[in-house]
């Protein structure tokens, strides 16, 4: 396999056609600290921070970045970059501090003040409904294995689109559903930590139900686009053998498929097939879960090469390295390979044709090794991860694939879930000592690539 990720100097211009828009994302409980302000309710990703040994390095979220009171100054990151937009989390536990019932004023009017100053520094607010932190009762009453719960957040995304939906006009209502249902609840590397195996397919389906009940929310309130953002994968098979290709087949079904399938075709695929439980749907489900969403928003890191499951295993797949690929700082599994990029956005509009409404990319970036301290960080690693992967933007685009927006996660350093402070993706270091924000060498030179792209 070629990989081109390492013959792209940070003076290269991707070639990027006019008119694609841009944005930079981060995710409520990464960035804002504060946990016990402002009115806020315990969420799963509080419980799973406060398990010893989940996080590593028994790293917190609390203070982090501590955007909470510093989002002025991601704002003005925002600005200086010269993003047409900021894709931000709103958290649930802000505004319905209980998940249901009560809706606190100050989460509401913390999230007003960052959608007035994005607007007043010219970027458009983008906002996530759901980033992975459900609130802890619900968890209580079943989680996302619970349908009630599809119902929870439909009152939560009117509650919030009640009073932002005046200035906010473009929303996502989930983010990655497949990592919430595979990591949080099959197999618990992710809160809220179950391990219930094809048992957690149900908060697949209850995700995607939220996510139709929101989009029909959010349309009411004024909302002019609308849609979720799935994690794709492209998934290869270690070898030709029929063993090899099945194991692919059956992991492209349970990672890609089973989120794409029923948004964009309001079918889901063949589960039987590969001996799982139906999912529990019901009449009506399927119309709201495809019902048009404006653009599909994909969220892509990497590939993923998988082999026939071991004897015994639990699952019909294994996961193993990308052979001959450099890595990000996550390692193996984590391999740099932009042309996959290209090959999934073409593959999508194979596969779904017209059904498939304008692309978003609503997250792609890269991890590395980087100083604790503030500093000027010279990420070249980064600046040729995201050349490479702009290129096979622009490549897709090429080959016919409507990409109307590139976003990078992520704007600043942040919480790395159950990696904590291990990893940053930042386009902006943050010291956690002092929460002092310091533009990598890469945020510079992406400012020159929105640029020259504009000109
Ligand atoms: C998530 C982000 C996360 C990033 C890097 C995505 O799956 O949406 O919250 O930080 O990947 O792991």
């Amino acid at each position: 396999m070629t990989d081109h990720s390492t013959d792209i100097s940070p003076g290269t211009q991707p070639r990027i056609p006019h008119g694609i828009r841009w944005s930079a994302a981060t995710a409520a409980f990464q960035i804002e600290g504060a946990r016990d302000q402002g009115g806020r309710g315990r969420t799963i990703w509080d419980d799973f921070v406060d398990t010893p040994g989940a996080v590593i390095d028994g790293a917190t979220a609390d203070p982090g970045p501590g955007s909470y009171h510093r989002f002025h100054e991601d704002v003005d990151l925002a600005k200086r970059l010269g993003l047409d937009r900021y894709r931000f989390g709103i958290s649930w536990a802000r505004i319905v501090p209980d998940g249901s019932g009560t809706v606190n004023r100050q989460g509401l009017d913390y999230y007003s003040r960052l959608v007035d100053a994005l607007i007043e520094a010219g970027v458009t607010p983008f906002p996530t409904l759901y980033h992975w932190d459900l609130p802890s009762p619900l968890e209580a009453a079943g989680g996302w294995l619970n349908r009630d719960t599809a119902y929870r957040l439909e009152e939560y995304a009117a509650a919030i689109s009640g009073h932002l939906g005046d200035r906010v006009k473009h929303w996502y209502t989930i983010n990655e559903p497949a990592m919430t249902a595979l990591e949080g609840y099959a197999i618990g590397t992710l809160a809220p930590a179950r391990q219930e195996l094809f048992g957690a397919l149900p908060a697949a389906h209850h995700q995607l139900l939220a996510h139709g009940l929101a989009m029909r929310v959010l349309r009411e309130a004024g909302a002019e686009q609308v849609g979720l953002t799935n994690n794709h994968t492209l998934v290869r098979p270690q070898s030709d053998s029929p063993e090899d290709m099945m194991a692919a087949g059956a992991y492209n079904m349970i990672h890609n498929r089973v989120f794409a399938d029923p948004v964009l075709t309001g079918q889901y695929p063949e589960l039987a097939a590969l001996g799982l439980p139906e999912m529990p749907t019901q009449p009506g489900d399927m119309e709201l879960i495809s019902a048009g969403p404006d653009f599909y928003g994909v969220n892509y890191y990497n590939p993923t090469t998988v082999a026939a499951a071991p004897e015994g295993s639990p699952l019909p797949f294994d996961l193993v390295p990308t052979p001959g690929a450099e890595t990000t700082g996550f390692g193996e599994m984590w391999p740099i390979v932009p042309e996959a990029l290209t090959a999934m956005l073409t593959g999508l509009r194979d596969d779904y044709g017209d059904a498939l409404p304008p692309i978003i990319i609503a997250e792609n970036g890269a991890s590395f090794p980087e100083p604790d301290r503030a500093a000027k960080i010279d990420d070249t690693n980064r600046i040729s991860y995201l050349a490479g992967h702009i290129q096979a933007v622009a490549n897709a685009i090429a080959a016919g694939v409507n990409v109307e927006e590139y976003t990078v996660w992520s704007l600043i350093d942040n919480f790395e879930w159950a990696a904590g402070y291990t990893q940053r993706f930042g386009l902006t270091h943050v010291d956690y000592e002092t929460g002092e924000r310091t533009p990598k060498v890469s945020f510079d030179w992406l400012c020159g690539v929105i640029e020259r792209s504009r000109t």
